[in-house]
C-alpha cells in the first residue's frame, strides 16, 4: 500500500462551469493564461531561461565546498561538518516509555510515550543558547515497519490506537554537550505527545458552526487530534503552528451506499482509505460521521512550553491541505501568514491579522490569528513572461461573488469550503504550492511548486503559464515574490521565478532548469524552504530518487542552499534511501541545524539507515554542525 495519499491521489476537478465562468470574466489571459504545446513554443522563443534569474554569480553568503550527488544509505555533508542522529521515530520521549523495539509488537501505550513517525517541519524553542524544546510534526506512519505484517492484515483496535498514537506532534528539550553535539532530554518536564486523539479548541469563525458539530461534539467546538502534521510555522509570541495536510486519507467507510458530495470531492474525500482507522473507530467513517472531516485540514497552534496547555484550531486561516505557515510581522504590526495548499491546481493563500503585534504583552498576541481576513493569490503575467504582477483577492462573504446565490450562506462555510471559495474569486491553479519562506532582512518572500503531473494536460483545467510555465511539470520551481511598496498587507506583489529545477544532461528546453542549474547541483521537486538569519535560503527535497531518466544524475533526495542575491544554489547534504529531506531549524546561534530525514526505505526499499547492519530504517532528525564550531552554510 501507499503511505503517501497525495503521490497518487487525483486532483479534484473544477466543474467546467466554474471553470467558465472564470473565462467569462476576462481571466482567460491572467489567472488562466491558455496553455498548449504551442503557447510553450512561443514562449521558448520569446523569453530566455536567464530571465529566470538575474546572471549567477559567485557567492560570498556560501562559504562551504558542494558535495555530490549520491545514492548511498548515508547522511552525507560538506567537509569540515559532522551530522549525528539526534533522535528516531520509537525513541522514548515520556517517563517510563519503553525504548524501541524493532520487532513491531510493541503495542499503542508504548508507542504514546515514543517519537512520532515521518519526522517534518519543526521549531527551536530557546530556553538559553544551548538548550531549548524542538516541537515536531509527525506526519504520518509506515504500515510497513510499523506492523510486523506490515499493514497486509486488517488492524485490530490496538493497532489502529498504535497508528494513532505515531502521528501528531512531539515535543521535547534538547541541549548542547561538552563536545559540542546535541541531545535530547528523556524526561524533560516539557515533553510531550500530541496524537490523532489529544483534545484540542476549535476556535474563531467556524466553531460552533452546524457544519462542525458531531455526534460526539453537539456544541462544535471540541476536536479529538491532529494528523498528516506536514510543516509549520513559528509565531514571535513563542507559540508553534502545525499544519494539517492530507487528512482526507484518513477517513473512510464500508457503507456502499456512500457517495462523495462535491465538496467532499474538492478535498478528496472518499470511501477507501488505505490507513484503515474507520473500521476500528467510527469517528473515521465518513458515512456515519460526515461532519468530522471539517474539523480537521486546519492550523493548529500550540504552546510548547505548556504540555497542559489545549492545542487550539485556528479556523479563520481557513481549511485545506495546508502545508506551512510562514509567520511575518509587517511593520504596520499586522501578522501575516502565507499558506500553501498542496494538491495539484490548488491555491496559494494569505491571512492578515485584524489586531496587531504587541511586543510587550505576548498574552494578547495568543489570540491574533483568532480573527483577520484570508485573501489568496491570482499571478498575472504576459504570455511567455517568467515575471508579472499579482493580486491578492480577498475571502470574505459577501465580497467577490461569495454569497448564498453562489453557494456560500455565511464566513463559516467560506472557510471550511476555502478551496471552493478560491476557485470562485478566480485565483490562479498553482503546481502543489509546498513551503513558503519570507526573507529576514528584506521584503521577498519565496514558495516551492514542488512538480506537477497534470500542468497543461487536457481536462484538468491547469493552463500552462504565469509561475507555472511548463506542461507535466516533473522538476518544480520557486516562485518569489515582492509585496508591493514593500507592505505584506498591500493588495498587490510583483513576482519572479528564483529557480526552475531541471536537468541539464538530459532535458530540452526549460526542461534543463534556469540558469542556476547546473550539472553539480540538479535535483528535483524542492519542498522544504527556509531562510536562516543571514538570508541563506535552504531547499529541501522530496522528489524522485531512480537517479535514472529523466532523474539521472540527482540521487537521493537533498538538502541544498542558495543566495538568493546572485541566485548560486550549492548542495550541502545527501538523505539515505528512499528518503525525503523535510523539517529545518536553527540552534539560536546558528552554530547547528536539526534536518529531517522521513521515511527512509519507505515501500520497502533496502534502507537501514540510521543504525545500518540489518536494523529496520527509522525516520529521524539529524543534527549538523561544523568541526570548527561555525556559522553553518557561512
Ligand atoms: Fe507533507 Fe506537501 O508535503
Ligand atoms: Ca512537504
Ligand atoms: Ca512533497
Ligand atoms: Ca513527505
Amino acid at each position: 500500500m501507499s503511505h503517501k495519499p497525495y503521490d497518487d491521489e487525483d486532483h479534484i476537478e473544477l466543474e467546467h462551469s466554474d471553470f467558465d465562468k472564470l473565462v467569462q470574466k476576462g481571466l482567460s489571459r491572467r489567472g488562466f493564461l491558455q496553455g498548449s504545446a504551442a503557447a510553450m513554443g512561443l514562449f521558448l522563443a520569446a523569453s530566455p531561461l536567464a530571465k529566470a534569474v538575474a546572471a549567477v554569480t559567485e557567492s560570498k553568503l556560501l562559504g562551504f565546498t558542494q558535495i555530490p550527488a549520491s545514492t548511498a544509505d548515508t547522511f552525507e555533508v560538506p567537509e569540515g561538518y559532522i551530522a549525528e542522529p539526534l533522535i528516531s521515530w520509537g525513541d522514548p520521549i515520556l517517563k517510563g516509555a519503553p525504548a524501541f523495539d524493532e520487532s513491531g509488537l510493541q503495542d499503542s501505550a508504548a508507542q504514546a510515550g515514543q517519537f512520532g513517525d515521518n519526522t517534518d517541519g519543526m521549531s527551536f524553542f530557546p530556553l538559553s543558547e544551548d538548550r531549548g524544546v524542538i516541537a515536531v510534526n509527525n506526519e504520518y506512519t509506515n504500515y510497513e515497519y510499523l506492523f510486523p505484517h506490515q499493514g497486509k492484515e486488517a488492524l485490530s483496535a490496538d493497532e489502529v490506537k498504535k497508528a494513532q498514537a505515531a502521528v501528531g506532534v512531539s515535543v521535547f528539550e534538547v541541549q548542547r554537550n561538552a563536545n559540542g553535539g546535541w541531545s535530547y532530554l528523556k524526561d524533560s518536564k516539557y515533553n510531550r505527545r500530541i496524537t490523532a486523539n489529544t483534545e484540542m479548541e476549535l476556535t474563531g469563525p467556524v466553531a460552533g458552526h452546524a457544519l462542525v458539530k458531531t455526534s460526539a461534539d453537539a456544541a462544535g467546538k471540541k476536536v479529538l487530534g491532529t494528523f498528516n502534521n506536514c510543516a509549520n510555522g513559528q509565531t514571535p509570541w513563542g507559540t508553534y503552528l502545525t499544519c494539517e495536510e492530507n487528512f482526507n486519507g484518513f477517513f473512510g467507510t464500508a457503507d456502499a451506499a456512500f457517495s462523495a458530495d462535491k465538496h467532499q470531492k474538492r478535498y478528496g474525500l472518499k470511501d477507501k482509505s488505505d490507513y484503515q482507522w474507520f473500521t476500528q473507530d467510527e469517528r473515521f467513517d465518513i458515512a456515519k460521521n460526515p461532519n468530522e472531516p471539517n474539523r480537521h485540514g486546519w492550523i493548529v497552534e500550540i504552546d510548547p512550553m505548556d504540555p497542559t496547555s489545549t492545542p487550539q484550531k485556528r479556523t479563520a486561516l481557513g481549511r485545506f491541505k495546508h502545508e506551512n505557515a510562514a509567520v511575518t510581522v509587517d511593520d504596520n504590526g499586522h501578522v501575516v501568514v502565507y499558506l500553501g495548499d498542496d494538491e495539484r491546481g490548488e491555491h496559494l493563500y494569505r491571512f492578515v491579522s485584524k489586531n496587531t503585534y504587541n511586543p510587550n504583552d505576548q498574552a494578547a498576541n495568543r489570540n491574533l490569528l483568532e480573527e483577520g481576513t484570508l485573501y489568496v493569490a491570482r499571478f498575472d503575467a504576459g504570455e511567455g513572461e517568467l515575471k508579472g504582477q499579482g493580486q491578492w483577492l480577498e475571502l470574505t462573504h459577501g465580497k467577490n461573488g461569495l454569497t448564498q446565490e453562489n453557494g456560500f450562506a455565511d464566513q463559516a462555510e467560506v472557510l471550511i469550503f476555502a478551496r471552493e471559495a478560491a476557485t470562485q474569486v478566480g485565483a490562479t491553479t498553482m503546481d502543489r504550492p509546498e513551503w513558503i519562506a519570507v526573507h529576514p532582512n528584506n521584503k521577498s518572500v519565496c514558495c516551492t511548486l514542488t512538480n506537477n503531473k497534470y500542468r497543461g494536460v487536457e481536462g484538468k483545467n491547469q493552463p500552462v503559464g504565469g509561475p507555472n510555465p511548463r506542461a507535466k511539470n516533473n522538476y518544480g520551481q520557486i516562485v518569489r515574490w515582492w509585496p508591493r511598496g514593500g507592505d505584506h498587507t498591500a493588495a498587490g506583489f510583483d513576482w519572479d521565478l528564483f529557480v526552475i529545477a531541471g536537468n541539464p544532461t538530459v532535458g530540452e528546453g526549460l526542461y534543463k532548469g534556469s540558469a542556476n542549474i547546473n550539472a553539480d547541483n540538479m535535483f528535483n521537486s524542492p519542498d522544504g524552504l527556509g531562510f536562516d538569519n543571514d538570508g541563506r535560503l535552504w531547499i529541501l527535497t522530496d522528489g524522485k530518487y531512480s537517479n535514472e531518466g529523466e532523474f539521472a544524475g540527482m540521487g537521493n533526495n537533498q538538502m541544498l542552499c542558495a543566495d538568493p542575491e546572485t541566485g548560486e544554489i550549492r548542495r550541502f547534504a545527501t538523505g539515505p534511501i528512499a528518503c525525503e529531506i523535510t523539517g529545518l531549524t536553527f540552534a539560536p546561534d546558528h552554530r547547528a541545524v536539526f534536518v529531517g530525514v522521513q521515511h527512509p526505505g519507505e515501500e520497502l526499499a533496502p534502507s537501514h539507515f540510521p543504525a545500518g547492519g540489518s536494523s529496520k530504517p527509522r525516520s529521524t532528525i539529524m543534527v549538523v554542525r561544523r568541526k570548527d564550531g561555525g556559522i553553518i552554510g557561512a
